[in-house]
């Protein structure tokens, strides 16, 4: 599996792009406004500065078919490594397939994203060009908030996906450090993961768990202690 960094601060971004396992990295216009980014473009152009050798997915940020065509053609000219994010519907709830379709067509690398259901996989995989690399995010994370189990869903997504073997399934929307093992085990080309679970996952993949143990029986200790109980 590649593991991506998903993240909008740019120390972060640059600090884990020197890392060898990060093979590319994902920001959205959520994580960017965390970050605090002001200006879209002066953000993105910087990052791209130094950010070349490995794939970037930045966002559309219009709600308006039209303008999100000329926005993907836009950022899709700042770096050969740009993918470009189309979310699966416009706010209005309204497919972005036919773009995507129109886009793909036109050669631009896509980042399909915001997908939660097979049937928007099976939607998209159509629209994209089998010539041109191109990966659909599938919110696993999202799926699990609802209450359902996201291994099945992103197994049954690789086996739609076998008909675009340029495409990539990625597993979007990580909650816990045990996502990567799962989206491992289940076959996912990429997984995108953000900079806090990167550094947790960093400190405690493989830890004994009885050590784990300990650690939490002493901070329970040090807590009552500190507050007097
Ligand atoms: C992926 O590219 C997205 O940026 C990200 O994983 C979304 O995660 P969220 O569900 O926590 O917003």
């Amino acid at each position: 599996i590649k593991i991506y960094a998903d993240g909008a601060d740019k120390v972060g971004i640059l600090d884990l792009y020197a890392k060898p396992y990060i093979q590319g990295l994902t920001t959205n216009p959520t994580l960017m406004r965390k970050a605090g980014v002001k200006d879209y473009e002066a953000f993105a152009r910087d990052v791209l500065k130094t950010v070349t050798t490995k794939p970037l997915s930045l966002e559309v940020l219009s709600d308006d078919f039209a303008e999100m065509r000329r926005q993907a053609e836009k950022l899709a000219g700042w770096g050969r490594n740009v993918f470009v994010k189309i979310p699966i519907t416009n706010s209005r709830g309204e497919s972005s397939v036919p773009l995507i379709r129109d886009l793909a067509a036109a050669g631009v690398q896509l980042n399909v994203t915001a997908l939660l259901t097979l049937e928007q996989v099976r939607a998209v995989v159509g629209a994209l060009n089998p010539e041109i690399a191109s990966v659909v995010s599938i919110f696993a994370g999202r799926v699990a908030d609802a209450g359902e189990d996201p291994v099945p869903v992103m197994r049954e997504a690789l086996t739609i996906l076998r008909s675009q073997p340029k495409s990539e399934l990625l597993w979007a929307s990580v909650r816990e450090v045990y996502n990567l093992i799962q989206a491992e085990s289940c076959g996912c080309h990429i997984i995108t993961v953000t900079h806090d679970i990167l550094a947790k996952a960093d400190k405690m993949l493989g830890m004994d768990l009885a050590a784990l143990s300990l650690d939490t029986v002493r901070m329970f200790s040090r807590d009552a202690a500190e507050a007097g109980y």
